[in-house]
């Protein structure tokens, strides 16, 4: 039997998962709308050239590709992120902007199997084009907050850790490092938490060994956790660029804190983020104990658009993946448990009753409720039994003496209480009945 089962990695929804799944989905999507964003979809299989060099080294390592029929080289889409520049550059100039869209979809990557990773995952992905200010960032932050606490999470559950590749650039280019060095030392701080000195092995390989006075600074810019701190320590260093960064730090964190949402925000620098095409604010929202992988992850992206042939158009988005959000809501209690129950249960004498009972299953259906009966004939007390289990409101009884009397025996199924009404007035007393309940 080894060979039938699903791939390692890959999950299978069995009803009860896919509600809980479509739960997430449609308060996700409900969030967006809220927010004016519009949503869009996309194939799942793409080009392998999209990814190539655009997404970064470790993704790129992850791809499930292959060569399909007609010779062409292609890949599951493991991100939503170059896909979605590619639909706006397209048609860019007929956009209204600010552009911000939304999608719910599923991604492949062929990654190390752990806690709330998997190989195929869903994310919902939301992005701003064509606002260079950091009000996109602050209209996505809020966004993403509001798609975590419209479950009931709150602060205590979980933060967005905010940082900026651009304060970064600034700072290493004050202490004197080159553009190469500087990506080095980024790589190392991306590193940073997990390995700890070791991630400066590449750079010191590359480099040779960072100057103790930088490293220094370095490691003390990592544990910055305010604006004031920030402010504090890149008053001595001065300059336009540093000088105007910090502007927009004050716009963004004012923004957020405008709208309440000062209590999910910390400054850490710490996140540097691994795909290759970020330019700006970066940010990974992650539960407060630390006992899960990122949640949520995004920032800026401000020259992709063009990379991939489309006009110079600013970006910005974020991801959140269903995996370790399920975990979450699962932890904290908050995952809801869905109930599958028919609102009537038909219970049929036999092949004649049947065709009755057929008629009104029919149009009871048509106005939206959900009825089940039985398939073969059964005895009277099975499907009496059948119906108290199946968790319906209402049984309705199909005997030969209702036929007969051109009525139709309703059950309350809770009180258990019955009354017979006229074949004709069946509908309305059903609609009657649940609009009253
Ligand atoms: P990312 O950080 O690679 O960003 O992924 C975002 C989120 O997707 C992660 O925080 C995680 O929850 C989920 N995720 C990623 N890989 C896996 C996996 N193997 N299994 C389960 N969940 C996973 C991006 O993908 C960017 N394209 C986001 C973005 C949108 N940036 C701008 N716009």
């Amino acid at each position: 039997m080894a060979s039938f089962q699903t791939l390692p990695g890959f999950r299978e929804f069995y009803p009860e998962d896919l509600a809980r799944r479509n739960h997430v989905f449609r308060l996700w999507r409900q969030t967006a709308t809220a927010f004016g964003f519009a949503e869009y979809d996309a194939p799942v299989l793409e080009p392998l050239d999209l990814y190539k060099a655009k997404s970064g080294d470790e993704i790129e390592a992850q791809l499930f590709s292959f060569t399909d029929k007609g010779g062409r080289e292609v890949a599951l889409r493991p991100e939503m992120t170059p896909t979605v520049c590619r639909l706006v550059g397209a048609k860019a100039n007929a956009l209204k902007r600010p552009i911000k869209w939304f999608s719910i979809a599923e991604f492949y990557r062929y990654e190390r199997m752990q806690k709330g990773r998997g190989r195929c995952f869903n994310q919902f992905n939301a992005d701003i084009f064509g606002e260079a200010g950091p009000e996109a960032e602050i209209e996505l932050i809020a966004l993403l907050v509001q798609c975590l606490t419209t479950f009931g999470l709150t602060e205590q559950d979980f933060y967005v850790r905010l940082s900026d590749r651009n304060l970064w650039f600034y700072y290493l280019e004050a202490l004197g490092l080159d553009e190469p060095r500087i990506r080095g030392v980024l790589g190392a701080v991306d590193r940073y938490e997990k390995y700890g000195d070791e991630a400066f092995k590449g750079y010191t390989e590359q480099f040779g060994p960072l100057d103790a006075g930088i490293k220094a600074k370095v490691l003390a810019f990592l544990q910055i956790k305010s604006l004031a701190a920030l402010e504090a320590t890149l008053a001595a260093l001065g300059g336009d660029k540093l000088t105007g960064r910090l502007a927009d730090w004050r716009k963004l964190l004012g923004g957020l804190e405008a709208m309440g949402l000062a209590r999910f925000i910390e400054v850490d620098l710490g996140v540097v983020r691994g795909l290759a095409y970020y330019t700006g604010f970066v940010f990974e929202a992650f539960d407060r104990k630390g006992e899960l992988r990122a949640l949520a992850g995004g920032g800026r992206y401000d020259d992709l658009v063009q990379k991939l042939g489309g006009p110079a158009l600013p970006a910005v988005g974020f991801a959140i993946g269903d995996m370790t959000f399920s975990l979450l809501l699962e932890q904290r209690g908050l995952m809801p448990t869905f109930v599958s129950a028919p609102d009537v249960y038909c219970v049929i004498g036999g092949e004649a009753e049947r065709r009755a009972a057929f008629a009104d299953i029919q149009t009871l259906r048509a106005m939206g409720y959900r009825v089940d009966y039985p398939m073969k004939d059964v005895p009277f007390g099975k499907q009496f039994k059948a119906a108290a289990e199946s968790g319906a409101k209402l049984a309705l009884i199909y005997g030969a003496d209702e036929i007969a009397n051109s009525v139709v025996k309703i059950r309350d199924l809770a009180t258990r209480s019955e009354r017979e009404v006229p074949a004709a007035q069946l509908a309305e007393t059903v609609r009657d009945f649940f609009s009253a309940s």
